[in-house]
């Protein structure tokens, strides 16, 4: 049996025990098992019965904090400083940041081809680095979007210049707003200056059309959420689990 799995804390409504239970059952794939490791402070990993684990996906809060108990790291995990998935090789353990790619291969879905504007991303917590990344490699210049004044703007400079967002035709949501139950909340964005031109990513997969989404597409904006990034997050999972 290959066990693989989640560690982090809580792990009440795990995405990634449904995903590769119901994998492994349409894909008919034996002997395999994905385990839930909730654990109430990191020193749990290094507890761990490690020899028996073919593969781990990291949640919160533990994304960063697993970096030093890893003998290496891939480059964009390193670039990124988070990682949300182990290798184990050889008894040696490698971070990953699946994220990276699950952005990566949907935003080169979503966009067109020939897309030349820029990117605000709202928010500045783990999943703004990943994207960070992602945008930087793609060469999309980006500001960020924070409550914080020590960012490129503020929600409140946005709403004084409206304008200013005529330049930034890609907008991404990784903050939490939005979700589930709380589905009525959205960044406080001058969503009136919006055009048919403006692209809108939410990292926010439940519910699938976010209030965020909606203020766009109502505005002409095209809109997808990040349930094709969650997806593609896990699969990117499966395969550094599996190569050699
Ligand atoms: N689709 C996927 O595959 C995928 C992958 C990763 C994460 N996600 C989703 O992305 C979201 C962010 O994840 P994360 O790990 O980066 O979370 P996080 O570390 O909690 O950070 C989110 C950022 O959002 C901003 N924020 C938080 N509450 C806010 C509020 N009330 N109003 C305005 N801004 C607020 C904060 O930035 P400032 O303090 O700078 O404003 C914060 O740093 C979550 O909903 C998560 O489920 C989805």
């Amino acid at each position: 049996m290959k066990t693989y799995g989640l560690i982090g804390y809580p792990l009440d409504h795990s995405f990634s025990g449904k995903y590769f239970g119901e994998k492994f059952e349409k894909e008919n794939i034996q002997n395999c098992e994905y385990r839930l490791f909730p654990l109430e402070n990191i020193q749990g990993f290094v507890n761990l019965e490690k020899q028996k684990i073919a593969g781990l996906n990291v949640t919160i809060p533990y994304k960063e904090q697993i970096i030093p108990y890893l003998d290496e790291l891939d480059s964009h995990a390193k670039a990124i400083g988070a990682v949300n998935v182990i290798q184990f090789i050889n008894g040696k353990t490698k971070g990953y940041n699946s994220d990276y790619y699950g952005f990566k291969d949907s935003l080169s879905h979503f966009l067109p081809k020939d897309f030349k504007s820029k990117a605000l991303i709202l928010g500045t917590g783990g999943a703004s680095k990943a994207i960070k990344q992602v945008l930087t490699d793609l060469s999309i210049p980006f500001k960020i979007v924070s409550r914080k004044v020590a960012f490129d703007f503020t929600y409140e400079e946005l709403n004084a210049k409206p304008e200013i967002i005529q330049d930034f035709q890609l907008i991404i949501n990784t903050t939490p707003l939005g979700t589930y139950p709380k589905v009525e909340e959205k960044p406080d964005l001058p969503y009136e200056a919006l055009t048919e031109n403006h692209y809108f990513y939410d990292l926010v997969y439940n519910p699938s059309e976010t209030a965020f989404m909606k203020a766009g597409a109502t505005n002409g904006a095209k809109t997808i959420n990040g349930l094709e990034m969650l997806v593609g997050q896990a699969e990117k999972s499966w395969e550094i689990w599996n190569k050699n």
